[in-house]
């Protein structure tokens, strides 16, 4: 899966961060690009930057939370490009706190942007791309669906329900011979000036302790991007941008088996 000359992409959560940069490698590979997000003066402004490559770009204003929003995605996308190659399932939000404490609407806030974000994309494209006989999509997780990171409860079950179905849906896939495919990405920290989701009512303390991590062990947007096409290229179920999880990854995984208590150690 390497020549995307062409081909089309839709990207959510591409005002910004990783899907910024995801839209960007895809433009360098010759994509037509389809750009959604919430924020729209954030895709005016991706987008700008973009046609100064004479990119094809198509932006489309949409809250991946809503079934409808995601289906008008898929019929501009559609209308303007006449397939779809590659669905990039990347908008998220992270409130960090306990659930406890979480203000409701934090907590529906990443269900529906994470968890239901990913799963209408995978149920708006996915039956169109069949129809046309190829396609692939690419579900963004985080390590923080493999690890119990304390003050994220919330974050880290939307992101490791996002690997369960994903990897679910690989092997039904593979069962039925599908055409299509599908990779999960879980990204490390990646540096960014402000934890997402702050808008809402999370904990100052544990952002602060997030940004810190962050600054510690984060990479760019843009190296993300690229471990990410490197993936595709080697056509890869499991995308890592980071290989410091193994030893706490087995910790938890021993703990389980072993039915002791479970353990969480910080990858560092
Ligand atoms: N930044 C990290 O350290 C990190 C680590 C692991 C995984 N991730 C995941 O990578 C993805 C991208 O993260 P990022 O760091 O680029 O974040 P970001 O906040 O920079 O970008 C996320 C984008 O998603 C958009 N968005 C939020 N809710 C939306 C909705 N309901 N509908 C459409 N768009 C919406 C935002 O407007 C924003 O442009 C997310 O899924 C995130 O959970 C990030």
């Amino acid at each position: 899966m390497e020549d995307w000359q062409g081909k089309t992409a839709v990207v959510t959560g591409a005002a910004g961060g990783i899907g910024e940069a995801i839209a960007s490698q895809a433009v360098a590979r010759g994509m037509n690009v389809v750009l959604a997000d919430l924020d729209t003066a954030g895709l005016s402004s991706v987008e700008s930057g973009l046609l100064k490559h004479a990119a094809s770009v198509l932006s489309v204003p949409t809250n991946v939370g809503e079934l409808a929003e995601v289906e008008a995605l898929a019929d501009a996308a559609y209308s303007r490009f006449g397939s779809v190659d590659l669905v990039f399932n990347n908008a998220g939000t992270m409130t960090p706190g306990s659930l406890l404490k979480l203000p409701y609407q934090d907590v529906r806030r990443m269900i529906d942007t994470n968890l239901y974000g990913t799963l209408h994309g995978m149920k708006v494209f996915m039956p169109r791309m069949l129809a046309d006989g190829a396609g692939h999509v690419v579900n963004t997780s985080s390590l923080n669906g493999l690890l119990a990171y304390p003050a994220m409860g919330v974050y880290n079950g939307t992101k490791a329900a996002i690997i369960s179905i994903s990897e679910t849906v690989y092997h039904e896939l593979r069962a039925r011979q599908s055409p299509l495919g599908i990779s999960v990405v879980c990204p490390g920290a990646v540096k960014k000036e402000q934890v997402a989701g702050m808008v809402g009512g999370g904990s100052k303390s544990a952002a602060d302790k997030i940004s810190k991590f962050r600054e510690a062990t984060g990479i760019s947007a843009a190296e993300v991007a690229d471990c990410i096409f490197s993936g595709l290229a080697e056509n890869k179920f499991w995308i890592f941008t980071h290989h410091n999880f193994h030893d706490a990854l087995a910790v938890r995984v021993d703990a389980m088996i072993g039915e002791t208590e479970p353990i969480f150690e910080l990858p560092i």
